[in-house]
């Protein structure tokens, strides 16, 4: 079984290029070293972010997460086993998203202020599993693109 925990963050400061590229390196580094697969959602300063892996492994890695300085109100939206891995591709995929973009994902109007877009994940659990597949399906039909190739 694998485990999978899906939370959203807010950057402490918004992340410049160069702060998201030391980040995603940091994290594929470490993500290799301990079996985890993912991708991150950077969108207006906001982080979502899926992780799979083994659980305890997984628990061990999300509680450093969570005390890392470059974000804070650090929270699970949705975590526990899943059948398998579904972002085994990814030792940690990228999307900068836009606003719009996520709107999208959620069926929701592009005008939505993207906090209002979380806060509706964090009230229902079914949001977070469309954003996860839409994450995917972007990410699947991107495979030549940023995703898949350089960070950014
Ligand atoms: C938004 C965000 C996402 C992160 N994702 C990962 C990740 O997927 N894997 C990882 O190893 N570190 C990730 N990190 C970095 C960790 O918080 C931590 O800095 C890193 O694991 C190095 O810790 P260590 O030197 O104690 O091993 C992330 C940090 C932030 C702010």
């Amino acid at each position: 079984m694998t485990y999978q925990i899906i939370y959203s963050s807010d950057a402490s400061i918004p992340m410049q290029s160069d702060d998201l590229e030391d980040l995603l390196e940091q994290a594929r580094e470490g993500n290799a070293r301990r079996g985890i697969t993912g991708a991150l959602v950077y969108v207006d300063g906001i982080f979502l972010q899926i992780l799979e892996g083994e659980a305890a492994t997984l628990k061990a890695l999300m509680a450093r997460i969570a005390r890392d300085l470059r974000h804070e109100a650090v929270t699970v939206l949705q975590e526990g086993e899943v059948p398998s891995p579904r972002f085994s591709d990814w030792k940690m995929a990228y999307i900068g998203a836009t606003p719009e973009q996520v709107a999208e994902w959620l069926c929701l109007p592009g005008t939505t202020p993207v906090p209002e877009l979380f806060d509706g994940m964090r009230r229902d659990a079914s949001r977070v599993d469309d954003v996860a597949r839409s994450v995917l399906s972007v990410l699947s039909t991107d495979r030549s693109g940023p995703a898949s190739g350089p960070p950014l």
